[in-house]
């Protein structure tokens, strides 16, 4: 949206009138009195509009189209003529400026050209954000998050009460727990959802690019940087900016990053003006933060700033009651983009990814059903369409090991048994050892006796 204006003339009752009106509207005016000034004024400060007399002292408006176009070329340009300067207007429209005003103006005139302006612009961004979200629906696909299990559904109600403020919120979790889909469903259900969601990870862009990434560049900032550009700031501008693996950022954009969040302004890469940006700022991570900030390489400040809510996922393994409808959800997605009828687990396979550990987790999964569903032939998804890697799962807590081969032990073989299935009822129930008991039909003492025994804590 225009916000700021600049306005340049050399008549005193002109600016005046100008500057009445549309502060009246809300936009932010400023108004000088020929060209040099304004030129000046552009280099200072990022104007969305400038709308300037051809005829001025100085520097005339044609001429600081042109400078205009060099020096801040988003700012979009409309010429005000008099009779007989029509000549020079429609020169500065080949050079750029985007529409005219024709003098003497009525006030609705001048609102009807800003509000065209102000369409394009609008338009413009709405381009941009589309594409961008042609993009992600590529990949991504469907909106919703599936949240069965009491710690997920403690996270819904979490992200509920956090979207309607502006507050930051850190959301952790091992890789592929759903940070980035709990980031959107943040902005979805923000008074910001219209808005852009624009994602970044701070992990995969090359370290000398971030700053011009995330803040934008000024022609010429650097060598390849042929036109200037807007930054993922100004992109998300009135959105969200998700700020992914936001512990691999380097030291010194965290402190950048410090000070754009300070003073809710910007400036881009090799340019002196600043300008103002209003976005709401999420960050995910699958590392230890505080472990960062204790070893120097994340500040402390920054994580402060940044961990206002928390935001904890907790591996798939943890949370099995959500296993059964993220399984249907990922059959019948995959199932719609491959064009075949979606297929339902059978018992044994759902057994088998309930065992598994997840180490992938829930992106795991959906890759582990989407071969599954294009590797089975039978009615239902069976064991034999599962990756190896899950139905290899192995107990991760040593004892006691499973009986060697040859080993015919019934004892060895019972005590084995044992503790993987008291394993398996501590992850269904996610650690409730009564509920666990109940299921494994011992008492809560002897569960208790075995779980010390067999080392399950
Ligand atoms: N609760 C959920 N309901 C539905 N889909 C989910 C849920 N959690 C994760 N997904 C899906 O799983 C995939 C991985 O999630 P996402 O990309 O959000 O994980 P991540 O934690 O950001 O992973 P990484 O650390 O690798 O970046 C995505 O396709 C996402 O849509
Ligand atoms: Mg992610």
């Amino acid at each position: 949206m225009l916000k700021s204006l600049l306005i340049a003339d050399d008549e005193e009752s002109i600016r005046h009138v100008l500057t009445l009106l549309l502060s009246e509207r809300g936009y932010e005016v400023r108004a000088v009195k020929d060209g040099e000034e304004a030129l000046a004024e552009l280099k200072a400060r990022q104007y969305d509009a400038l709308v300037t007399d051809v005829r001025m002292p100085r520097l005339d408006g044609l001429s600081l189209v042109r400078a205009a176009q060099e020096a801040s070329p988003e700012t979009t340009v409309i010429v005000m003529s008099a009779y007989g300067s029509h000549e020079l207007a429609i020169e500065a429209m080949k050079a750029g400026a985007y529409d005219f005003l024709m003098k003497p103006f009525r006030p609705d005139e001048v609102h009807l050209v800003l509000r065209k302006a102000e369409e394009r612009e609008r338009l413009r961004a709405e381009s941009r954000w589309l594409k961008r979200e042609i993009e992600r629906a590529r990949g991504a696909g469907q909106n919703g998050m599936v949240a069965e299990s009491a710690p997920m559904k403690e996270i819904l109600r979490v992200v509920a009460k956090v979207a309607a403020a502006k507050a930051t919120v850190l959301i952790s979790g091992e890789s592929g727990t759903g940070k980035e889909r709990v980031a959107r469903a943040i902005h979805e259900q923000s008074p910001r959802a219209e808005r852009p969601f624009v994602a970044v990870n701070c992990g995969a862009i090359p370290e000398h690019l971030i700053e011009s990434e995330l803040f934008g560049h000024a022609k010429g900032a650097f060598t390849g940087a042929h036109a200037a550009r807007r930054g993922l700031f100004e992109e998300a501008d009135g959105g969200t900016l998700l700020l992914d693996e936001v512990g691999d950022l380097p030291l010194n954009l965290q402190v950048s990053l410090l000070r754009v969040l300070q003073e809710g302004e910007i400036r881009r890469v090799g340019d002196s003006r600043t300008s103002k940006v209003d976005v709401r700022l999420l960050a995910a991570t699958h590392r230890e933060l505080p472990q960062l900030v204790s070893q120097g390489r994340f500040r402390e400040d920054l994580f402060y700033r940044l961990n206002v809510v928390n935001v904890v996922l907790p591996p798939l393994r943890d949370r099995l009651d959500d296993l059964p409808l993220l399984a249907r959800r990922f059959l019948e997605r995959h199932a719609a983009r491959l064009g075949v009828e979606p297929k339902e687990l059978s018992g044994p396979a759902l057994e088998k990814l309930r065992a598994h550990r997840w180490p992938g987790n829930v992106r795991e999964l959906e890759n582990a059903l989407e071969r599954a569903l294009v590797l089975s032939e039978e009615e239902k998804i069976e064991v034999a369409a599962l990756p190896d890697s899950v139905l290899q799962a192995v107990a991760p807590s040593g004892p006691p090991p499973a009986p060697a081969e040859g080993d015919l032990s019934v004892k060895r073989a019972a005590r084995a048994l044992e503790a993987d299935l008291i394993k398996r009822a501590l992850e269904r129930t996610q650690g409730n050892r009564t509920k666990a008991a109940e299921l494994l039909e011992l008492s809560a003492r002897a569960l208790l006796y075995k779980i010390r025994e067999y080392g399950l804590e």
